[in-house]
């Protein structure tokens, strides 16, 4: 079944590059991405997974945790481990989980038959500290993805999670906020005292409120 946004992100057991986890243990109590690889050894899954790699601590200090599966074996995953590093010039630094039965490629719905019938696309979960799904990206095999752009939805998830505020297109973390329209002009005097530009009754900016 398809996993929609706000749904209960699956549990599952996995074996990984880095030993056997527990899905929901493992992530803790912080945030998680989840992403899927059509197969072991292909050129675009060996650029994505080098990316994740160098900027790992990137995504650490936002308290999120990568986990990437593909529909290989482990013995498979230890060997392309070495050329992502050799060919990336990265030391891969989380786990990749051997889904051999695409178990979890299942419980995500990760194959889409009309694209491919064995191979997962290019699936992308954020799973929140709730371990619901906060986003949802699917992209073909035939394009890589853009982990900056991860990077700032991310910034952006765990800002409006936490403020109502919500973010403006191309926003970057320290960019000016959109206040939720939800928000009476009254009480946001109270909650944004940065300051509120009103350029219409249902667009109103204020400075990022955790800057
Ligand atoms: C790749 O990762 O390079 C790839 C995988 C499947 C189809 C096309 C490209």
């Amino acid at each position: 079944m398809a996993i929609r946004l706000g749904d209960a992100a699956p549990n599952f057991t996995a074996q990984t590059t880095e030993g056997e986890l527990d899905f929901h243990q493992w992530l803790g109590d912080g945030w998680g991405v989840l992403f899927s690889h059509p197969a072991d050894y292909t050129p675009v899954c060996t650029t994505e997974l080098g990316a994740v790699a160098k900027i790992k601590s990137e995504f650490a200090k936002r308290n999120v945790k990568v986990l990437a599966v593909s529909v290989d074996g482990l013995e498979s995953h230890h060997g392309w481990v070495k050329d992502i590093n050799e060919t990336q010039s990265c030391s891969m630094n989380f786990p990749i989980i051997a889904d051999p039965d695409r178990k979890v490629a299942t419980a995500y719905d990760m194959i889409h038959p009309n694209a491919d019938t064995t191979a997962t696309v290019r699936s992308v979960f954020v799973i929140g500290p709730d371990k619901k799904i906060k986003l949802t990206l699917t992209y073909p095999a035939s394009t890589g993805r853009n982990f900056l752009e991860l990077l700032r939805v991310i910034d952006s998830l765990q800002l409006t999670a936490k403020f109502k505020v919500a973010t403006p297109a191309d926003w970057k973390d320290g960019e000016d906020c959109i206040i939720t329209p939800a928000v009476k002009d009254d009480d946001a005097q109270k909650m944004f005292p940065k300051g509120i530009r009103r350029v219409k009754p249902y667009l109103r900016y204020t400075p990022q409120p955790n800057r």
